[in-house]
């Protein structure tokens, strides 16, 4: 089944503030090389047949290639993003007006919430990260609105800051996660509703490995996440190794810069 992604062109890229462990501003990032990495990387979904909508970049805001934080889409009702740091806030506006000019079901938030982010959507329930942007009363906000249940997963590692930086869903009903970075209770929770889910480590999940964008057969991964993508083979996956290492210096992967469009059609 072939899947639509809303996409943003890193025009405005930079490291220029520090909202989570891996920005360093003093280190900076050259755009020139993440746009090229951001095209192989929107290259590798069309090649799989996957259908790409872009949105336009904003000039001011860098951290806008980060489609993902731009709203939760299911069904084509669009639970709009509420940024957590003031240097992010512009874009949830900017998103949910691109939906809807398109014609969707658009909701303003009340709550903080970081989109797709922290917000992962399964075939019966969408889970939801919470501990370091997403508030959980945003989750029952979410929830009323999409008419899914939303189970709450606790991150306690700030270097796991979204819920899509240590878990991603594999197919509808399975995922692949990291279990260090959540609560214990939290990591009971998902023992308990993935008994089959695939594990990955520290050393991928240290390389954003988990950030990972799955269409059931194949996952388009980090390609320094070498373990997880041979265990995932071993499930019966196929990676799609993709370089994004300059974008991860403003703590972003392939997911981060993917906004899944759900139910058109
Ligand atoms: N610099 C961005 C931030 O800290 C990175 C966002 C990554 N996006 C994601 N879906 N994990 O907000």
């Amino acid at each position: 089944m072939p899947k639509h992604f809303l996409m943003c062109r890193p025009e405005h890229f930079a490291v220029e503030y520090a909202i989570n462990p891996w920005m360093d501003p003093a280190a900076g990032a050259d755009r020139d090389v993440a746009i090229r990495q951001w095209e192989g990387l929107k290259a590798a979904y069309e090649e799989l047949g996957h259908r790409v909508s872009l949105i336009d970049p904003v000039d001011g805001l860098p951290d806008m290639v980060f489609a993902a934080n731009g709203a939760l889409v299911v069904d084509r009702r669009v639970y709009g993003a509420r940024f957590a740091f003031p240097q992010r806030g512009p874009e949830g506006p900017a998103y949910l007006r691109w939906f809807a000019e398109r014609g969707f079901d658009v909701m303003e938030p009340e709550h903080v919430n970081e989109g797709e982010g922290d917000f992962l959507t399964l075939d019966e329930v969408v889970l939801a990260g919470t501990g370091f942007r997403t508030d959980v009363a945003a989750h029952l906000e979410a929830q009323e609105f999409v008419n899914r249940p939303v189970v709450s997963l606790k991150l306690v590692d700030p270097r796991f800051y979204h819920l899509d930086t240590a878990l991603f869903p594999l197919d509808g009903r399975n995922v692949c996660y990291y279990p260090g970075a959540f609560s214990e209770g939290s990591q009971a929770l998902l023992r308990r509703m993935f008994p089959d889910a695939v594990l990955a480590g520290a050393r991928d999940a240290e390389v954003l490995g988990l950030n990972a964008v799955s269409d059931g057969t194949h996952v388009v991964i980090n390609a320094e996440a070498s373990d997880l993508q041979l265990e995932l083979k071993r499930h019966g996956y196929e990676p799609i190794p993709v370089d994004l290492s300059e974008l991860r210096k403003a703590g972003g992967g392939p997911k981060c810069c993917t906004l899944e469009i759900r139910g058109e059609e």
